[in-house]
Formats: C-alpha cells, sequence, structure tokens
C-alpha cells in the first residue's frame, strides 16, 4: 500500500463524482480559471474556504495564512491579489477572520513560539493599537474574539491601502472588498456590514468598526 492510499481514494471518487454531475468538468477547467472571488483567510484547518461557501474547483482564488495578515511586505499575498484583480479581473474580494483563531490568541500569549512568533507581531500590533478597549472587556472569551474582530478590521484597512486595491479604486474600476467573521461553533459566516467599494467608504467604515465597541460589549 502506498503511503497515504485514502486521500488518493478520497481523490478518485472526487474526480468521479465531479465528472458525473457534470461530464467534462476537469476537461472544461484545464483549458482556463475563472473566478469571481478572492478569498483572503485563516490557514486554520477548521476553515475551509470553498467549503464554506459552497463553491467548487475554479470558483474561488484563495490566499491562506495564519491569522488572516494582510502585510503590505508579503510578496506572496500582494502577488495572489494582484494576479486575482488585474489577470482574471475578480470583482469581489473576501476577507474572513474567524473566531476562536489560534493564531490570534498565540500573539496573546508571552510563550516563545519560534519563527511564528515574527508573522504574529503583525497581530500583537493590532492588540497594541485597540489595548485599552480591549482590557476593558472582562469575560476573557469575549475580549478575545473582539481581537479577532478586530484583527479582522485592521487587516481589511490594510488591504484597502495596498496599491492594488488604491490602483483600482484610482481607476474607477469595480472591486467590492468585503469583511467577514466565520464563527467555528456553528459554520455560519457573520455579515459585519464591511462592503467597501471606495477610499472613503473604507475610512468611514473602519472608524465605525473600531469604535463600536463602546456601544455593543458582546462582540457574538
Ligand atoms: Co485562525
Amino acid at each position: 500500500m502506498r503511503p497515504l492510499e485514502h486521500l488518493f481514494e478520497n481523490n478518485r471518487r472526487w474526480a468521479e463524482r465531479m465528472e458525473r454531475e457534470q461530464p467534462d468538468f476537469f476537461r472544461e477547467l484545464a483549458r482556463s480559471q475563472n473566478p469571481d472571488y478572492l478569498w483572503i483567510g485563516c490557514s486554520d484547518s477548521r476553515v475551509p474556504s470553498n467549503s464554506i461557501i459552497g463553491l467548487k474547483a475554479g470558483e474561488l482564488f484563495v490566499h491562506r495564512n495564519i491569522a488572516n495578515v494582510v502585510s503590505q511586505t508579503d510578496l506572496n499575498l500582494l502577488s495572489a491579489l494582484q494576479y486575482a484583480v488585474d489577470v482574471l479581473s475578480v470583482r469581489h474580494v473576501i476577507l474572513c477572520g474567524h473566531y476562536g483563531c489560534g493564531g490570534i490568541k498565540a500573539a496573546l500569549s508571552r510563550e516563545d513560539h519560534g519563527l511564528i512568533g515574527n508573522w504574529l507581531w503583525l497581530v500583537r500590533n493590532v492588540y497594541q493599537k485597540h489595548r485599552t478597549a480591549l482590557v476593558a472587556i472582562e469575560n476573557e472569551e469575549q475580549r478575545f474574539n473582539r481581537l479577532c474582530e478586530l484583527n479582522m478590521i485592521e487587516q481589511l484597512y490594510h488591504l484597502c491601502h495596498t496599491t492594488v486595491v488604491q490602483k483600482c479604486w484610482e481607476q474607477e474600476r469595480e472591486l467590492t472588498i468585503h469583511g467577514w467573521m466565520y464563527d467555528l461553533e456553528t459554520g455560519l459566516l457573520r455579515d459585519m456590514g464591511l462592503d467597501l467599494t471606495s477610499q472613503g467608504e473604507t475610512e468611514e467604515s473602519y472608524l465605525a468598526m473600531v469604535t463600536q465597541q463602546e456601544r455593543r460589549r458582546s462582540p457574538r
């Protein structure tokens, strides 16, 4: 038996099912991809992008990293973003954070996590920026989940300020940046009301979202 035989078996069954449901599925897909959406999410195995929103192969362009971070110096993310927007002409970029994010939890702890500590520094900055509002939340789980939301909002803000998105909006090309949260416990997405189509909207929504703390104690 070859290593990981069960995965090859799964793969064969999947390919057969797809072909049965839609003959020539793979042959047509092999010619070109034409996804409508770019998904930027966490690498967490419990947040499988395509499954969550019921999309098949070819329907979603995906970039995932630990804690769905958008860094202006991350060539990997910027390349995926530019390719999706400029070449594949996706009109929707979804940045999806999730509650209970292990990466974010690790960023908060004082333990040494090795190399990943450098990456999580980007999340640590989010915590520092909103520290006062966060420590005011007494319930530990609620505080943690609010940080998960704030991390998504900050990363969304970074995303909207990348040259790729800025250029797109300056040229008045249609592009909406969506900010969502995913709940591991229910399998449901939460629409955060963040559907940004311009620089002005971005600044307005960002301000409204980060000051929400005072009005809404519970993050869920
Ligand atoms: Co995560």
